[in-house]
């Protein structure tokens, strides 16, 4: 099984970050503090586990390697329950302290003050599911209208999953750009509010909101670890998760923040291609990649400010390695624990399953036996159909 891995085909870049201060400045630390405050005084908020993957790590000869499992996160099972919900409630606090010509806080929005107010907000976003089952929710539970448009691939129980949270769901004849521009195109022509995971030329406050939530799992991680990792291995798609991570770590740790090692798919290398270009590139998504929640063409803008200064390492994985990491962690070595990582989680394990085995990557990532690996599961069993059929089928 760990053959798989060591003979796999990766693309490894490796780079100087540039110096700057956006660790500290895109997403500030009162942003991330006012998030953590909300976001975990919600009905249903428990602390994700860290798992130690001892025996993994024995085998790759590494020091530790810890796996944050985000699948429990609030029952929607993923990070991203943290990001749209809380970015949606920001908006919906913004426009009725526009709206009623005073500021409204995030309880008032939360216990229903301006229930009727509310429900004339309605909130947009494209999604390929994650981040719109998190928006779907967040408006569900603070009363506002919510429209999720998606793109021909993404999978009927993730449409469902949205619409069960009460979301119009509008399925688009394209891919996730056309989504995307079908979202922005109908909120500016409806009075809509779009809510996005990823930002650009001139739109950025949901965006870094959607960050500032995911700043509860650093927080979280904080407490849970005794001293920082070496390393993060942590995977991509417009890059909001990466960016938010290693900001979070950069201002919790200062000096002694981790390594970032950011992985990506073959297929959707958008990160990848920037950081070798040394500027925002798109890439165009030929084929769709089995990592939904992956499948991103263009960077988010926010996102790399924060990744060129915070970011050293940029790495593709192939298909082939999808399955047999989903299945190391489900079928795990000896009493490591067992866990169910969802099919856009294991980016970051492949890559350093991978990474640990061939001498030159290993050197080049500066991986040794007294590394402590930090991998973000990002997500559980999201599709349990999909889950199914590569664990098990
Ligand atoms: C499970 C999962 N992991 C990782 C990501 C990547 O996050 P980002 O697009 O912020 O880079 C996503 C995005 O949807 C996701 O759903």
């Amino acid at each position: 099984m760990l053959d798989t891995f060591s003979n796999a085909e990766l693309k490894h870049i490796n780079v100087q970050p540039r110096s700057g201060t956006a660790a500290d400045t895109v997403v500030t630390r009162d942003d991330y503090a006012d998030a953590v405050t909300e976001i975990t005084s919600w009905d249903g908020y428990a602390k994700s586990p860290l798992h130690a993957l001892q025996n993994l790590s024995n085998a790759m000869e590494l020091g530790a390697i810890f796996y944050k499992d985000e699948g429990t996160r609030f029952g929607l099972g993923s990070f991203k329950a943290l990001g749209g919900s809380y970015a949606g409630l920001r908006v919906i606090q913004r426009e009725l302290s526009k709206k009623l010509g005073k500021e409204i806080s995030a309880r008032d929005v939360r216990k229903r003050i301006y229930a009727d107010d509310v429900a004339s907000i309605t909130l947009v976003s494209a999604t390929d599911g994650n981040h719109g089952k998190s928006l779907s929710w967040g408006a569900q539970r603070f009363g506002a209208p919510c429209h999720i448009y998606i793109h021909r691939d993404v999978s009927e129980p993730r449409a469902q999953a949205m619409r069960d949270f009460g979301a119009t769901v509008i399925r688009v004849d394209g891919d996730y750009d056309a989504s995307v521009d079908a979202a922005r195109n109908d909120a500016n022509e409806n009075g809509w509010f779009v809510v996005s995971d990823t930002s650009w030329e001139g739109y950025t406050q949901p965006p870094v909101d959607v960050m500032a939530g995911y700043g509860v799992m650093t927080k979280e991680i904080f407490e849970q670890m005794d001293t920082a990792p070496t390393h993060v291995f942590i995977q991509c798609g417009c890059g909001g998760l990466a960016a938010g991570v290693a900001a979070s770590f950069r201002q919790l740790w200062g000096e002694a923040a981790p390594q970032i090692v950011i992985v990506e798919p073959e297929l959707a290398p958008c990160l990848f291609e920037t950081a070798k270009a040394g500027k925002k590139t798109d890439v165009v998504v030929q084929e769709e990649t089995l990592m939904a929640g992956l499948s991103v063409g263009e960077p988010s803008g926010i996102a790399w400010q924060i990744l060129s200064e915070e970011a050293s390492d940029y790495v593709t994985i192939p298909e082939t390695l999808i399955a047999p990491a989903m299945r190391l962690l489900a079928r795990p070595i000896g009493n490591d624990p067992k866990v169910v990582a969802g099919e856009s989680a294991i980016a970051g394990l492949a890559a350093l399953m991978a990474g640990a085995q061939h001498t030159s990557l290993r050197d080049a990532l500066r991986l040794t036996n007294q590394s402590r690996v930090l991998l973000i599961g990002s997500e559980g069993a999201t599709d349990p159909a999909i889950y199914e059929a590569l664990v098990n089928g």
